[in-house]
């Protein structure tokens, strides 16, 4: 699908579908009332209606704000790919463009890699219809790099655990390196060995596939901010010795959404050539059981030092994250810590499946965080920390207990747990990420279809973009 910005090009024919987004107030103004009336056609948001014998889609809206005309493109382009068009175009000007850019992109996205004969679409070209192209062309190619990242990562998350283990996601972190012209280097076991990531390593223990740290960096030569992003990558997460239960497995391959989220944002920032130095770190690793599993009762020693007793091996991210938050903070000197992860099952119990979590000290850093997400299309909920609920991470054998001795607020006692493993210098530059629910979904919502959704890359892009 190729979408380009034209100048007044609407005509439509046999070959050209045109949309209009409709409002009820709209609705009645418009000429074709009466027929779309007939229709049973009420503009509600994200319903359509094709006037075949005028080559025309009329898409409901609530309001002609950029998250309803995300949602209605993103609705619209999926019923567009079912017909015989083989365009189709849209009006738009600076306030919609990049709703419209990301709702179709997004939208029209479909990982067909394990279907023997995928369906092909007869739809070849989007035409974004506008009256001055020069205009508009930057915001146009933003938009069109931020949506390609969210399906690059998308990509990642939707690929087995049997295609996508932690050496072939090194491979693909080398592979964007070379394409993008960042630097890259990869720490297998016995390296982490040597830097004493013992909480990491115990976690891939079980596992065929060896444990691997990915870092990334992108170094523009003049940067004003630097920045360090951290992902959970767990190739898979069977729970360990702590095994899930069936229904709970299924769906695992994607707790390695947050490594591929960070990878993403890396891709479009350099894409974007933006003035900020950013670093992945991505700790890929895969939980598993067997003789050789980390056990509930173990104590691990983090890179830090302090030490941890494992009272749940499928609280295993925070002691993945543990190492790499440690990791990343003696490496690189950050203006700002973020790290993204698929944490608990609690953040969704909390906010639903759309929302991601964030957590940290930094008011004012959440603040703005949320300002971009807003601006971004993405959902974002601040869950506060406690003294209260940092207590129950206690332990009577060690530093520190992986799991929370109270049943409830465990989103925030597991990002209490990673603020453990962060040092007092960088409390206010740090923010933890719980994209649990909305980074993954088996049923279509706003712009995300069936599978990963690429959650954290459009709020992220959008705040390294807001820097200056
Ligand atoms: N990867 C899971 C969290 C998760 C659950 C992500 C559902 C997406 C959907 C994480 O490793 C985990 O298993 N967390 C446990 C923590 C518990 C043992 C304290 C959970 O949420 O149940
Ligand atoms: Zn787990
Ligand atoms: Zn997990």
């Amino acid at each position: 699908m190729n979408i380009k910005l034209v100048k007044d090009g609407t005509q439509n024919s046999d070959n050209n579908l045109v949309v209009e987004f409709m409002t009820i107030g709209e609705l009645k103004e418009n000429e074709n009332a009466k027929v779309l009336q007939k229709a049973g056609f009420k503009a509600e948001q994200d319903s359509t209606c094709f006037l075949y014998d005028k080559n025309i889609l009329v898409c409901g809206v609530d309001a002609n704000t950029v998250d309803n005309i995300r949602s209605a493109s993103s609705g619209a382009i999926v019923e567009i790919k079912k017909t015989n068009y083989k365009s189709a175009t849209f009006s738009v000007d600076e306030k919609i463009l990049k709703g419209i850019i990301e709702g179709l992109i997004l939208g029209a996205y479909e990982f067909t890699h394990y279907k023997s004969k995928p369906t092909k679409s007869k739809l070849k070209n989007i035409n974004l219809s506008c009256s001055d192209v020069k205009e508009l062309s930057e915001a146009f190619e933003d938009a069109i790099i931020i949506a390609e990242a969210t399906c690059f990562t998308r990509d990642i998350v939707n690929q087995t655990p049997e295609d996508l283990n932690p050496l072939t996601f090194a491979v693909l972190a080398e592979k964007l390196a070379k394409e993008n012209g960042l630097e890259c280097n990869i720490l297998g076991e016995k390296e982490l060995r040597a830097e004493k990531m013992e909480s990491m390593l115990a976690v891939g223990r079980a596992s065929r596939h060896e444990s691997k740290l990915i870092h990334l960096t992108y170094r523009p030569q003049n940067a004003k901010k630097i920045i360090s992003l951290v992902g959970k990558g767990l190739t898979y997460d069977s729970g360990g010795l702590s095994l899930k239960p069936a229904d709970s497995m299924v769906t695992m391959k994607m707790d390695k959404a947050g490594a591929s989220a960070v990878l993403g944002m890396i891709k479009a920032v350099s894409e974007l050539k933006l003035d900020v130095e950013v670093h992945a770190f991505i700790g890929a690793v895969e939980n598993m059981i067997g003789g050789d599993a980390y056990k509930p009762d173990d104590v691990l020693v983090t890179r830090s030092g302090k030490t941890v007793e494992v009272r749940n091996t499928d609280a295993e991210g925070r002691l993945v994250l543990a190492d790499v938050l440690d990791y990343a903070q003696t490496t690189v000197n950050a203006d700002y810590i973020f790290d993204f992860a698929t944490l608990t099952g609690a953040c969704m119990v909390a906010l639903g499946q759309y929302t991601t979590g964030v957590m940290g000290h930094s008011h004012r850093l959440k603040h703005n965080i949320s300002k971009s997400a807003n601006e971004s299309g993405e959902l974002t909920a601040s869950l506060p920390f406690n003294n209260h609920l940092k207590k129950l991470l206690k332990s009577s054998v060690a530093d520190l207990s992986n799991i929370s001795s109270k049943p409830y607020g465990g989103a925030i006692t597991a990002g209490l747990f990673l603020d453990n493993f962060i040092k007092d210098e960088n409390k206010n530059k740090w923010l933890h990420f719980d994209i649990a629910g909305s980074a993954y979904t088996e049923t279509p919502w706003d712009c995300n279809v069936y599978g990963g959704t690429g959650a954290g890359v459009r709020m992220m892009s959008e705040f390294l973009k807001s820097l200056k």
